[in-house]
């Protein structure tokens, strides 16, 4: 059959509200330009994240009504336990409210001031994190993936010459952990190969240097290895996961993405000194180490998750959504990151809009064209959310930075009619594209700005 299908019908219903266009001007306005400052009710088709947007299924229903709400010892945490350590192959496991609380917790230990951490690409908490310890956040993509246009089957590779570079220069000692995002998500949602995560690796082993995972995305990361790395094609995607969780000394996950919930993360390490250690600040500041700021039910729900985002029918759908989302904007000439990545389609909004500068924000214009002319809400990811705070000595040079603009797609949430209309407003967009307007911020706070920046058009 030529038509793929979702792999699921549809039990509950969430109406959608429309709006008009005179509604939308207003609203965008009233939310200073800013798509985190609108009311979601006022959103048609909601694109801003795949972070805690997805759908459950029933059976993860039915664990919210099994779960045990001990506040030690709890039945749900053991269930839940189990099925992580059968999974991801680690002896430790800390459930944690979301991926942030785990970096938080993990850079309190391993950061600190004249620390510097390399990673393919940080994500903006991650980022936010290291540098709140006073350590250094360096991103060491592979140079393909600077460049939107050009595929690359593992665009989101770290680069082993640059990462051998800075230890180098900086010295072993001052690395504590070489972190490698799976799927790197600032650059792209692009995959890792297996063969890179062996490469990081070794440098790691010869250094003495910890390798840690930051897994959101591991299953969507697998399944790219399977379908694309020469010789992997007949191992399930369950094994993929267990080699790649394999090769690190720990891991951060944000469940709210591959785990299939709205909330909870995780906090996988292998080391029992660091595990003591991080247990105390679960306790600190999340919740005792059997629930880690969760409810026992919401533990259930993220052990049903984890099996559910392995199975391959599953995985064939949700990555051929975005590449179908990817090839309809590409045929309309639409500049994208190329290829699609696994949760998201991001356009290349500085080869769409030539005429307005990084600082002028040309994602955020995009962005801003994209709801008023369809209520649809998407994310800038580039000067907006990477730009606000002194780069650091190891930053890459400006005119390497990229001006993206990411069409997130929540997990079992919305239809192909719906990517459709989606594709149509980012055609309509690039048709006026000359008539987009760059902004300027008028108010910002010292971190993480994106959030609640305030904008006026130019
Ligand atoms: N790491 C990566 C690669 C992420 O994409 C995110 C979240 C986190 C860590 C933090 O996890 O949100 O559970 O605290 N990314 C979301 C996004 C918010 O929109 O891409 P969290």
């Amino acid at each position: 059959m030529k038509t793929m299908i979702e792999p699921f019908r549809i039990k509950s219903v969430e109406p959608i509200r429309m709006t008009t266009r005179a509604e939308r001007e207003r609203i965008l306005r009233n939310a200073g330009y800013n798509a985190f400052l609108i009311h979601a009710d006022d959103v048609v088709i909601d694109l801003l994240t795949d972070s805690g947007t997805g759908a459950m299924s029933a059976q993860q229903w039915a664990g919210l009504m099994r779960g045990d709400e001990s506040y030690a010892g709890s039945p749900s945490f053991y269930h839940f336990e189990r099925r992580v350590q059968e999974l991801f192959g680690f002896d430790h496991v800390l459930p944690t409210h979301q991926g942030r609380a785990s970096e938080r917790i993990l850079f309190e230990l391993l950061g600190g001031p004249d620390q510097v951490v390399p990673n393919n690409a940080h994500f903006d908490t991650t980022r936010a994190n290291i540098e709140h310890s006073g350590a250094e956040a360096v991103d060491l993509p592979i140079s393909a993936a600077r460049v939107p246009g050009v595929a690359h089957p593992f665009k989101g590779n770290l680069n082993v010459d640059a990462l051998r570079a800075l230890i180098a220069e900086v010295g072993a000692s001052r690395i504590p952990v070489v972190m490698v995002t799976v799927t790197n998500n600032s650059g792209g949602g692009q995959p890792v190969s297996l063969e890179n995560l062996k490469a990081v690796r070794a440098v790691c082993d010869e250094h003495g240097i910890l390798m840690f995972l930051d897994a959101c995305r591991f299953a969507e990361n697998a399944f790219f290895i399977q379908q694309r790395e020469p010789g992997m094609a007949d191992r399930s995607v369950r094994e993929i996961v267990q080699e790649m969780f394999a090769l690190a000394d720990g891991a951060t996950i944000s469940a709210k993405k591959d785990g299939l919930v709205n909330i909870g993360g995780l906090l996988l390490l292998r080391d029992q000194d660091l595990f003591q250690q991080a247990s105390n600040l679960l306790i600190l500041t999340e919740g005792y180490v059997t629930y880690g700021g969760l409810a026992g039910r919401d533990l259930e729900a993220m052990a049903q998750g984890f099996d559910e985002v392995v199975q391959e029918d599953y995985l064939a759908y949700r990555v051929r959504s975005v590449e179908y989302l990817g090839e309809q904007l590409r045929n309309a000439g639409v500049p994208i990151m190329e290829p699609p990545g696994g949760h998201a389609v991001y356009i290349d909004a500085g080869a769409l809009c030539p005429h307005i500068p990084p600082e002028q924000f040309p994602g955020q214009a995009v962005v801003c064209g994209l709801y008023r002319v369809a209520g649809v809400r998407a994310v800038e990811i580039g000067t907006v959310m990477f730009g606000g705070v002194q780069p650091g000595p190891h930053a890459l040079p400006l005119d390497q930075r990229l001006e993206l603009v990411r069409l997130t797609i929540p997990r079992r949430v919305y239809t192909q009619s719906h990517m459709d209309y989606v594709a149509e407003a980012v055609g309509e967009v690039a048709a006026m594209r000359d008539a987009l307007r760059g902004l300027r911020i008028v108010e910002e706070p010292p971190v993480l700005r994106h959030f609640t920046a305030r904008f006026e058009e130019l």
